[in-house]
């Protein structure tokens, strides 16, 4: 929840006058110098803002203050200037209610600062955007411009306004800036040719020449060195805690953001240059014939070089120092003019230039800042005008005179606007309207303004006077007709009463102003009155070749040459003075007032004197009287209540019903008396500071006891919770404990059951076991039991059968068991089926002996018929062959085993293919069954001699190797038989038929390397012929050859192979022929 504060919470002093008891100019200046000791500057009356200036920087403009005071109510904090801004600004955003804020107050009071504090302040808490801050922006950079054409330094304050401003700031419905306007008022000129001493010129001549850069000066035909002008008084050019170099720079960046033109700030600039050649043009007197004085430029440089920046004709402006051209009644008089006369003209042009100038500035800016758009706008004026300035040794002239006026009518306004605010609101309120003593000032407004005898319109009247017309003669007006006034107080007044009054000198008036009696020197009223610039400057500098200077002076235009007399100052102000305040009263008005501690513009000193006359004329006590004379405070009945409240038993904590009647009841109850307040519409008024006072102590004390109150609730609320706390905690933690426990509990007896319980379950478990075990023992007894009493039954019965069967019953089924063993073992491990495979099983039982050897056999003739069918019919024939071979030499002949292995091949020749044996061929018409070459053993010596031996199926022939011839042909039945040895040799011995034809040459004695062949075919081609005897093969070491008539005997030997390898045959004697066959080794 929001604290709600208040203006009365910690106050110091007072925060607002009004409520100041007692009231009296002591205690009022007492209370603003606690509170100014104490840092707070700030101070109320009712709304209005009192400000000390406290010369120092405080800690109160940050960001943090602003929202602090951003959107809060007036009297809800202490006293502040963002206050003050924040409730104009709100009232005019949310109530529509244009708005405008005074601040007054004596030279180096604060005004200006207070000035861009309320600007600031608007600008940090309104609308943001791109937009608004380029508005923003521009309407806060404004202020340097201004300030360095328009400030300068004098005794009271280093940066003096000397011109009244007064801004609008211009906002659309929804609160954002969307620009402004400015309006100056009477720059105080005289200050550019003539300064105060320890003053200083405007600022901006001291900026240029120390600021800028040497190119710049250049052109501009300057000297840094401020000696040099004429203009600038020398004693107190630099001050300190003043940049002006810096503050050059920030004048010209401000200048463009403002919108001025790189060429409009060199156009400016060159007119600051000319105001400072100006004041150093001079004069001297030359006597002319006529007796009369002349004046003469008396070093042309700078008038030149000043004619050169404003491209002027250097003789018109020459001329224009010389001479006057007056004309009247369409008649042209041209005076000369004397030295005094052309110093004159010289400084009125200097300070019409730049006053002109200054005005041009503020209407340039203008039209920069001005809002863009047409739309209804609100507004909020900011009043920035130089306060009531007396001189204390009657050193006051026009000037003051003028800004005197404008305070009082100032002064007129605000007493104007807040009466008669405090009288609306009595109305509104539905109050009775008691009148309110005060001092008005019209009076003396109308002594200075009234339109046919008033100060300024005397003062008119004789500058426009023909005849010779002086200060003096104005004095003597002023003395005439305004000697009855109250407040006007002169020496030689009709008016007697001031003929001794020695503070009051004889060419001097003295006016009681509102806030004090100011006397004023009337020499140069007349004078400042008319502001004078002869016609020829003026048409001098229109003639100018340059477009400022030119727009600076359009009545020198000699096509609008007017012939009347331009408006006075006076005059001039007056209207304008008039339209500011009736600018100002259609506006709700704000005040600021503002007051200076002390004169050395040092911190923490309050000067009490000087304070006192500022409260004086700034009319600050009449001020608090005024707002004092109807009620000194009021107050929204909620805000009262709530406040109050607590004083009265009915409404407190709370009351129910509408909130006046609680007041009413409230003020009842504290028995104030009923003058003291009256109850409005909406808020009370309280008439006496007096009874706020008296319920604020009660407040104060009942807050002492409230606070003991709510602190013995606090306590006893605080306890009562923390022990019900504890109580429910107790309870939450004890059954938490209480089911852990009974949780425990539980687990145990659980464990402990299921132990029981399964001791018990194995208990019976095992017994049962027992019992089952048993059962089942004595059922496998019974059964047993039964069947060895069955088998010894069936045995007793059967024993008689039993002894004469069972041996050969169990001996034929073990043999059938093992057999079957025996075939079915046979049957998993049989051999190859390739014929010479030679493995075969052992044989697991030696009575199956014979049946192995035989079932090896069988199954040997049976892989072996399984090859044979394979076999094709010359194969057949092929084994056939080879089979007989066997038949007849197996074992018989020691050459056999080597001849297995040879295939038969028959024709070794290829008799038919070889030509050589054609012949051969041709005598053999049958199929040649075999040719080869053997060796006919020569009977006498037993060597072979080589022969081609064929075999048909009829005969077999010899013929000779070389030539083919056949020897002999025997058909084959004269063959009876055929002889050959064990031996491995060769040697066949085929004998003849005896008594055939072919046996008359004898038996044949051959060898060939194909024994085996040779007669297994001869037995074949024998055997296979029906007709023949079949051919017999003897086989022995030793037979008969019949060589014709002899019978000779072959012997075969076995020699050792040393002997050579090779077979040999020697004829031992007539009849033996020994073959020796050496043995294989
Ligand atoms: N609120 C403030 N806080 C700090 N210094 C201030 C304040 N108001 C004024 N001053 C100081 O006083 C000087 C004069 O103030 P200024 O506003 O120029 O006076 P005025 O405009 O009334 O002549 C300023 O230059 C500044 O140094
Ligand atoms: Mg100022």
């Amino acid at each position: 929840m929001e604290v709600k504060t208040s203006l009365l919470d910690n106050m110091i002093g007072v925060g607002d006058m009004v409520l100041l008891e007692p009231l009296s100019e002591d205690s009022f200046l007492g209370n603003l110098k606690k509170r100014f000791d104490h840092s707070e500057i700030y101070t109320y009356i009712g709304s209005v803002v009192i400000s000390m200036n406290p010369y120092r920087s405080l800690p109160i403009y940050t960001p943090e203050k602003v929202e602090e005071y951003r959107n809060r109510n007036f009297y809800e904090l202490s006293p502040h200037i963002y206050a003050l801004a924040d409730e104009a600004y709100r009232s005019l955003r949310d109530q529509d209610k244009d708005q405008c804020i005074l601040i007054t107050g004596e030279s180096g009071a604060g005004k200006t600062e207070a000035s861009k504090l309320v600007m600031s302040y608007v600008a940090a808490v309104c609308g943001k955007g791109h937009e608004v801050n380029k508005v923003k922006e521009q309407l806060l950079q404004s202020n340097p411009v201004l300030e360095a054409f328009g400030n300068a330094k004098t005794v009271r304050n280093d940066n003096s306004s000397r011109f009244g401003k007064y801004m609008d700031i211009e906002f659309d419905f929804k609160g954002d800036p969307l620009g402004g306007v400015i309006s100056n008022y009477l720059l105080e000129k005289s200050r550019v040719v003539k300064q105060p001493r320890g003053e200083r010129n405007f600022h901006v001549f001291y900026q240029l020449l120390s600021g800028a850069s040497d190119d710049t000066l250049r052109k501009l035909k300057l000297d840094r060195d401020f000696s040099k002008y004429n203009y600038l008084s020398l004693d107190s050019a630099a001050v300190s805690g003043l940049d002006d170099a810096a503050n050059f720079r920030t004048v010209r960046n401000a200048m463009q953001i403002v919108g001025f033109m790189e060429d409009e700030v060199q156009s400016v600039l060159e007119l600051v240059a000319a105001v400072l050649k100006l004041g150093n043009i001079e004069f001297k007197p030359e006597s002319r014939c006529n007796g009369t004085d002349e004046s003469r430029v008396k070093d042309k440089n700078d008038l030149k070089e000043m004619c050169e920046l404003l491209g002027i004709e250097q003789s018109v402006l020459e001329r224009a120092f010389s001479y006057r051209t007056v004309e009247a009644k369409m008649e042209k008089v041209s005076t000369t003019l004397n030295v005094a006369q052309a110093y004159y003209a010289r400084d009125a042009l200097a300070k019409n230039l730049y006053s002109r100038l200054f005005s041009w500035l503020v209407t340039r800016i203008n039209e920069s800042i001005q809002a863009q758009t047409k739309a209804r706008h609100k507004v909020m004026g900011v009043l920035d005008i130089y306060g009531f300035e007396i001189f204390e040794n009657g050193d006051n002239s026009f000037e003051q005179f003028i800004i005197n006026y404008c305070n009082e009518k100032l002064q007129q306004i605000f007493i104007e606007l807040t009466l008669r605010e405090e009288q609306e609101e009595y109305i509104r309120e539905g109050i009775e309207w008691t009148n309110i003593e005060y001092f008005n000032n019209a009076i003396i407004c109308d002594l200075i303004e009234n339109n046919q005898n008033g100060i300024l319109a005397m003062l008119d009247e004789e500058c426009l006077r023909p005849g010779t017309v002086t200060d003096e003669t104005f004095l003597d007006k002023l003395n005439t007709i305004c000697a009855d006034h109250q407040h006007f107080e002169s020496r030689l007044n009709k008016n007697s009463k001031f003929l001794n009054d020695h503070s009051l000198p004889h060419n001097c008036f003295r006016i009681q102003h509102y806030a004090g009696k100011v006397l004023y020197r009337v020499e140069g009223f007349v004078d400042k009155n008319n502001d004078l610039l002869y016609r020829d400057l003026s048409q001098a500098m229109y003639k100018a070749n340059h477009s400022l200077i030119k727009q600076l002076f359009p009545e020198g235009n000699p096509a609008k040459v007017n012939l009347k007399r331009p408006l006075t100052a006076g005059f001039q102000f007056r209207a304008s003075v008039g339209t500011l305040m009736r600018n100002l009263q259609t506006k709700n008005p704000n005040y600021i007032r503002c007051i200076k501690p002390n004169d050395k513009k040092a911190s923490h000193i309050f000067t009490d004197s000087l304070v006192r006359h500022q409260v004086r004329y700034l009319g600050l006590m009449e001020n608090v009287r005024v707002r004092r004379a109807g009620y000194a405070f009021r107050q929204p009945y909620e805000p009262c209540l709530e406040r109050y409240k607590m004083l009265c038993k009915r409404t407190w904590p709370h009351w129910k019903g509408p909130a006046r009647e609680g007041v009413e009841v409230l003020m009842a109850d504290l028995q104030i008396p009923t003058e003291e307040i009256s109850y409005g519409r909406s808020k009370i008024f309280i008439r006496n500071p007096r009874t706020l006072f008296f319920l604020e102590e009660k407040r104060k004390q009942c807050l002492q006891d409230l606070a003991t109150l709510i602190q013995k609730i606090y306590r006893g609320w605080k306890c009562r919770t923390h022990f019900l706390l504890m109580k429910k905690s107790q309870i939450v933690v004890a059954a938490w404990y209480r089911r852990y426990a009974q949780q425990k509990k539980y687990r145990n007896i659980k464990s402990a059951t299921t132990m029981v319980q399964s001791y018990t379950r194995g208990w019976q478990a095992r017994k049962l076991l027992r019992e089952l075990k048993h059962q089942k023992r004595c059922e496998e007894a019974v059964t047993t039991i039964a069947a060895f009493w069955h088998g010894t039954q069936v045995r007793r019965e059967y024993r008689k059968f039993f002894r004469a069967n069972a041996g050969k019953k169990i001996y034929d089924f073990t043999i059938q068991r093992i057999i079957q063993k025996y075939f079915l073992g046979l049957k998993s491990s049989m051999p190859s089926m390739s014929p010479i495979d030679r493995k075969w099983p052992a044989r697991p039982y030696g009575f199956l002996d014979g049946v192995h050897t035989e079932l090896r056999k069988i199954f040997h003739h049976w892989r072996c018929k399984k090859y044979r069918d394979q076999f094709t019919e010359e194969k057949k024939a092929v084994y056939e062959e080879k089979l007989e071979a066997s038949e007849i030499f197996k074992d018989k002949k020691a050459l056999y085993p080597s001849s297995v292995s040879q295939p038969f091949k028959g024709d070794y020749l290829e008799i038919s293919k070889n030509p050589k044996y054609q012949k051969l061929n041709s005598a053999v018409d049958e199929k040649v069954l075999l040719a080869d070459v053997v060796n006919k053993i020569n009977r006498a010596n037993g060597k072979g001699t080589p022969r081609i031996f064929l075999l048909t199926k009829k005969n077999f022939v010899l013929a000779d190797q070389k030539t083919g011839q056949v020897k002999a042909s025997i058909p084959l039945p004269d063959v009876t038989s055929v002889s050959v040895s064990t031996q491995k040799d060769g040697f066949f011995a085929l004998k003849l038929k005896e008594g055939s034809a072919s046996a008359v040459k004898g038996d044949f004695l051959l060898s060939s390397e194909h024994l085996i062949e040779i007669i297994t075919k001869l037995h074949r081609i024998g055997a296979t012929a029906a007709d023949r005897e079949k051919l017999k093969v003897d086989i022995s070491d030793e037979f008969l050859v019949q060589f014709k008539q002899d019978k000779v005997c072959v012997k075969f030997i076995q020699s050792s192979p040393k002997n050579g390898n090779s077979v040999s045959c020697k004829r031992k004697n007539n009849r033996l022929l020994e073959v020796s066959v050496p043995t294989s080794p």
